[in-house]
Parts: C-alpha cells; sequence; structure tokens
C-alpha cells in the first residue's frame, strides 16, 4: 500500500521578540499575569519585509534542505494560513514561484489553528491517491496582523512564524513502517462567534480583527482534543501509553496539561514551545515539530500524534510513524 512517509520538517521566526514586559507597556497587564494564565513569556513579531509568504518560503527551504531533494521535485504545495500575503492568489503560489517548482499542485487551506492539520490530511490523501509524489504541507501566519492590540485579552496570546514538512509517497507492506498512520477532521461552525474575525473580503471589504471569547474556547478546545485524539488512537488500533511524543497547537499550556491529563498521558511526552512562540495559528504544530526534531527528542521510528484546535471550530488529529 502507498504510505505518505515524512521526510523532512522547517521552520522559521521573525527576527523580533516581544517579551510580556514590552506587551505589559502596550496593555494593561503583566508578566506575571501572562506566564501564570497561558505559560508564554515572548512572542516573535514579524516586522518590516516580513510576510506569510517569507516565513513559508525559508521554512520550506529549510525542510527542503532537511529532505536532501531538489525544490524541483516537490508536485504539491498546500499551505495553511489565514493570514495570506493577498487576498488572492493562494499564498502557496508565491511559495511555489520562489521555490522553483512551478507546474504543480499549489493552494492554500483555511482551518484557522488546525490549517496544518487539514492540509496534512489533504496532502495525505492526495499523495496515496496518486495525484502527487511529494508534497510541501506548511503552517504559515501573522497573527499579529490580525491583532487589536488595544485588546489585552487577545494580544497577549499570539506570536508570528512558519513549518513546513515533506512528504513522499512509498510502496510498503510493513506495518511498522514510516508513515502517517490516520488522520481524523472535524469542524462545528455553530461556534463561529466564540472565535472570528469581524471582516472579511466579501463582508466589510477589510480583513478584521481577531475576536475571542478565551474561556468557552478553552472548555470546548479541551474536550474536542481529548476526543479526537482517542479517534485517532482507535482507528490506528494503538494504545495511548504506546505514543512516544504528542505535538500540539500551542494554545496555551494549560490547554495541554488538561489534554494530556485526560488521556493519562505523562507531561514530558508533550512537546512544549508556547512558552517562546505564543500561539501561532496553523504554524504552531509544524514549528514545534521541527523544534523537536531538530533538538534529537524525536526520532526515527518513534510514534508522533500531531493535534489542533481553532477557529471554526475546527479540529484534529493525525497520528505518523517518523
Ligand atoms: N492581563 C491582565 N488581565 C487580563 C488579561 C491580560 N492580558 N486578559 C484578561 N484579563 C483579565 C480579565 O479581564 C478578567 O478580569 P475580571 O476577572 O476582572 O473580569 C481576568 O483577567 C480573568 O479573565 P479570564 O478570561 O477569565 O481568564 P482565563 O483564566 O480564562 O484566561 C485565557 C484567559 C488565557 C484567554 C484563557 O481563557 C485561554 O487561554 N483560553 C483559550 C483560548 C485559546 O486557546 N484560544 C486559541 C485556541 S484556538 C486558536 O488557537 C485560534
Amino acid at each position: 500500500t502507498r504510505r505518505s512517509v515524512l521526510i523532512g520538517t522547517g521552520s522559521a521566526l521573525p527576527a523580533r521578540i516581544v517579551t510580556n514586559d514590552e506587551m505589559a507597556r502596550m496593555v494593561d497587564t503583566s508578566n506575571e499575569w501572562i506566564v501564570e494564565r497561558t505559560g508564554i513569556t515572548q512572542r516573535h513579531i514579524a516586522g518590516e519585509g516580513e510576510t506569510t509568504s517569507t516565513l513559508a518560503i525559508a521554512a520550506a527551504r529549510a525542510a527542503i534542505e532537511s529532505a536532501g531533494i531538489e525544490p524541483a521535485s516537490i508536485d504539491l504545495i498546500v499551505l495553511a494560513t489565514c493570514t495570506p500575503d493577498q487576498t488572492f492568489p493562494a499564498t502557496a503560489t508565491l511559495v511555489q514561484t520562489a521555490l522553483g517548482c512551478n507546474g504543480g499542485i499549489a493552494f492554500d487551506v483555511g482551518a484557522v489553528c488546525s490549517g496544518f492539520l487539514y492540509g496534512l490530511g489533504v496532502a495525505d490523501s492526495m499523495l496515496r491517491s496518486g495525484m502527487a509524489r511529494r508534497a510541501l504541507v506548511i503552517g504559515a501566519e501573522t497573527m499579529s496582523r490580525l491583532l487589536d492590540w488595544d485588546d489585552r485579552t487577545t494580544c497577549v496570546l499570539f506570536g508570528d512564524g512558519a513549518g513546513a514538512v515533506v512528504l513522499e509517497a512509498r510502496e510498503s507492506d510493513d506495518p511498522a513502517a514510516p508513515g502517517v498512520l490516520a488522520t481524523r477532521l472535524h469542524a462545528d461552525g455553530a461556534h463561529n462567534g466564540l472565535l472570528h474575525t469581524d471582516g472579511g473580503a466579501s463582508s466589510t471589504g477589510t480583513v478584521g480583527k481577531l475576536r475571542m471569547k478565551g474561556k468557552e474556547v478553552f472548555k470546548h478546545a479541551v474536550t474536542n482534543l481529548a476526543d479526537v485524539l482517542r479517534e485517532v488512537l482507535e482507528v490506528a488500533e494503538i494504545p495511548a501509553a504506546e505514543l512516544d511524543w504528542v505535538v500540539p497547537h500551542q494554545a496555551n499550556k494549560r490547554i495541554l496539561d488538561g489534554t494530556a491529563k485526560k488521556l493519562g498521558l505523562p507531561i514530558e511526552k508533550v512537546i512544549i514551545t508556547v512558552d517562546r512562540h505564543a500561539n501561532t495559528s496553523a504554524a504552531s504544530v509544524p514549528l514545534a515539530l521541527d523544534v523537536a526534531m531538530r533538538d534529537g527528542r524525536i526520532k526515527p521510528g518513534d510514534l508522533v500524534m500531531l493535534e489542533a484546535m481553532g477557529g471554526g471550530f475546527t479540529w484534529g488529529a493525525s497520528l505518523l510513524r517518523i
């Protein structure tokens, strides 16, 4: 059978770091409040000349280099973002031409913080169906440009960045071979009001600002994530205890603790970058994955669960053998 195998990862962050103390000079907040409620100590914020595409291109180049392949061999680019450079064309096409792999498939997916999981699900399906052979799946965001910098309840939570993976279609009948083992995605459009932007090209003619009812989102997040994690483990017929690592969407340290507890997973198995990166939306999962691949925690043969939940609501999880 055909499988999608992870052969490279990469990431990129804007140069500028903004600490909690700097945030406290902009809005009525404090380092103590932010650390205690979220676990965040700093975030990277895009400066002049840094956009979703420049971060995506840097992350993609790093992933391609780690895979040791020619950029021209990429025939599918799926880019997850809610902060595209332009309303159209897709930011994926900017990445494609920068890498010089024109002619294949390139498009964006919009599922906000779950975007990378959605992108991975789509790319995996296309690789397994034979529509493409080598895919670049990218999560890239400049959430700072959607924030209301006067709203202390949201502006302290987010950061900018990008992460990317290269997936390759390979044939194998060995159940222990590397590859994406199972992915499940969900959406529930009833909760638009809890997490959304108050604008868009077709409604207000602007992109709008991010609005969130944090407490309510928090409650849904822990329940939905625990459900989809159990669902993927069941589909893959793998007990939770066999997982080597969980790479979650990095929204809030308390959500990570709550989800791990619900599944009975030790927190040492959870990759955490929210302290340094804050919530980078679709970029957070591939960013955290790249950090843990490069520092040697995640190794070939490991069973790794990726999971995310975000605006929509959307949520999903994917189990991979590295
Ligand atoms: N600094 C200081 N005080 C603040 C701040 C701030 N930055 N923000 C809010 N407060 C105040 C509130 O006004 C409130 O004051 P009050 O009691 O006088 O009304 C108090 O702190 C408590 O606020 P809560 O909202 O109840 O605080 P909570 O413990 O719920 O933490 C938080 C808020 C961090 C937003 C939390 O609810 C959360 O993380 N929710 C999940 C959000 C999330 O993860 N979203 C992303 C998932 S989807 C995605 O990634 C897009």
